[in-house]
């Protein structure tokens, strides 16, 4: 998928006029070339290097913690995975926040690493950093709602646009990031109500996360999704398999055949 099919992604909504389920986009985050060659052979539609990657591939308790050069070396090693899908990598923490001219030698850097296009928290603040982006040719995808680089700033990780003020705001946020030039914008963690309403007043797809189903897609992270840590339970998220307990039990297995002996056999050895 390139990014003028994801950005067509809203085509089944503006149609009628209503929100449809036919054809939502999915996302998937991926941080390495391995789940890259997975991913590249399902359907799913664009793959964001995210920098959740400091949390769950680094162990950093939060986001504020990726900075260029891990953003850089993980875009690298998903693109040498991923051939059609749409590649979007994320800045960091504060890497568009520093003026115009380190927006965009962080944008060069993700690029050359192997992005077609770059996602970015909030908007208020940093509009000239979005438009110089836009305008040097990279598409930008918004992120707001919550926006886990801002997470101390936010009172810690909760749902966002709760109150009228704050819904009016990310309702402002959307609008804005759109006529700036974004080509899509992810909703996370904001009242299903509030999803449906951004959705409808803007024309570029929104893509959901903890936003209900009233969005022009879905994204998750793709620990997350395959189950991989299972004190992880947001009330949004689905697990699509029981991935920790698979893999516990296989190297499990491995441990024991190994001390057993049974591992390696005749078969699995050279003559
Ligand atoms: O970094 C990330 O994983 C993200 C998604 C949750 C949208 O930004």
């Amino acid at each position: 998928m390139n990014i003028l099919e994801f950005a067509s992604g809203k085509r089944s909504r503006r149609s009628s006029g209503e929100p449809t389920p036919l054809s939502p986009l999915s996302m998937v985050t991926c941080y390495d070339y391995w789940s890259a060659q997975i991913i590249e052979k399902t359907a799913v539609d664009a793959v964001l290097v995210g920098d959740s990657v400091s949390m769950v591939v680094h162990g950093f308790p939060s986001t504020v913690h990726a900075d260029l050069d891990m953003m850089a070396l993980h875009t690298a090693a998903v693109s040498r995975g991923i051939k059609s899908k749409l590649l979007i990598s994320d800045l960091p923490f504060l890497s568009f926040r520093r003026g115009v001219s380190e927006a965009l030698h962080a944008v060069e850097r993700l690029v050359k690493a192997g992005a077609q296009a770059v996602k970015l928290e909030g908007v208020w603040g940093h509009e000239e950093g979005v438009e110089a982006i836009v305008r040097s040719g990279v598409p930008v995808m918004g992120h707001i709602g919550l926006t886990p680089q801002s997470v101390h700033g936010l009172g810690g990780f909760r749902v966002q646009g709760r109150d009228e003020k704050t819904a009016q705001d990310l309702l402002r946020q959307a609008e804005r990031l759109e006529s700036l030039g974004c080509f899509s914008i992810v909703l996370e963690c904001v009242p299903s109500a509030l999803a449906a309403a951004i959705t409808r007043s803007v024309s570029v797809p929104t893509i959901g996360i903890g936003a209900g189903p009233h969005v022009d897609g879905q994204v998750l992270v793709l620990h997350d999704l395959l189950g991989m840590s299972s004190d992880f339970k947001p009330k949004f998220l689905r697990r699509f398999c029981e991935g920790e307990s698979l893999l516990h039990g296989a190297l499990q297995r491995y441990a024991s055949e190994v001390a057993e002996g049974s591992f390696p056999s005749v078969e699995e050895s050279y003559e």
